[in-house]
């Protein structure tokens, strides 16, 4: 069966393990047909990531954008549903942070990290939760972080919009509840993505790899549709790092 799966923020790091995890199952299990919409503001990363994704039979379709902009997520989901007349999966993964002490972050970290971490997200969610309530089957996933719900001393910014992405999430939830949309929010802690730039050795073997987020965003996709994961809180085994 057919599934049109977008993912944001697919070009490197949790979004594009999301994309190629799918991929891997479709190979597996040949019912499953995944068309990936991959989505990021670098088009040669989608690229790569797509070509990784079709290496397992997986279709891809790639799209070039940035959801800081509210238009251009509108754009977006209008674009799939032009496409493919449905979505059943939303993969929210695309997230920038910048990571500084609360006296050193400037207006500009402030607009940066709120427009694409909540006005992107929202405003792409809001366009597409609509087919989902309608057709009464879909799945969103909101990739927010430990930080949702956990303070860390350079992250206020980042930690702000993690808090409100929970807020918006639970929120949808009561709307979804009430059209068999599956909601789920993946909290990670430290994994080793571009996100983090160069990261010592030693600290890298504290961390997870993309892929465990993966595979456990991918475990939540495949139960019954009348189940929901609505949390998933995923740590290294040695809890977290920079407290
Ligand atoms: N890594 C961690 O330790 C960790 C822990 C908890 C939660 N998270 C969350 O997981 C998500 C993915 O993080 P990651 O670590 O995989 O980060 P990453 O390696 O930096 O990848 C982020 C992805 O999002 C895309 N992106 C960023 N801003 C975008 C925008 N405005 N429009 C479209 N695409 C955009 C990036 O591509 P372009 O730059 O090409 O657009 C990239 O493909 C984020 O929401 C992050 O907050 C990460």
């Amino acid at each position: 069966m057919r599934h049109i799966i977008l993912v944001t923020g697919a070009g490197k790091g949790i979004g594009k393990a999301i994309a190629v995890e799918f991929a891997r199952y479709s190979e597996r299990n040949p019912s499953f047909e995944p068309v990936l919409v991959l989505a990021s503001r670098t088009s040669g990363d989608l690229e790569t990531a797509a070509a990784e994704c079709r290496k397992y039979g997986a279709e891809t379709d790639c799209i070039t954008t940035d959801i800081a902009e509210a238009a251009n997520a509108v754009r977006l989901a209008e674009t799939v549903i032009e496409r493919y007349g449905t979505v059943d999966c939303l993969v929210n993964n695309a997230g920038v942070g910048r990571f500084k002490p609360f006296t050193e972050l400037t207006e500009e970290d402030f607009d940066y990290t709120v427009a694409t971490n909540l006005k992107g997200t929202f405003f792409l969610t809001q366009k597409l939760f609509p087919v989902m309530e309608q057709q009464r089957k879909g799945h969103i996933f909101f990739v927010t972080s430990i930080a949702a719900e956990k303070a860390f001393k350079t992250s206020s910014i980042y930690s702000m919009t993690k808090f409100a992405q929970k807020g918006l999430l639970e929120a949808l939830r009561l709307y979804a509840r009430e059209c068999n949309v599956r909601i789920t929010n993946v909290m990670p802690g430290a994994v080793y993505t571009p996100m983090w730039g160069e990261v010592p050795e030693e600290m890298q073997s504290m961390m997870m790899m993309p892929e465990d987020i993966a595979s456990a965003v991918s475990g939540a996709y495949f139960l019954p549709e009348r189940t929901s994961v609505e949390e998933l809180v995923i740590r290294p085994v040695g809890g977290d790092i920079n407290e």
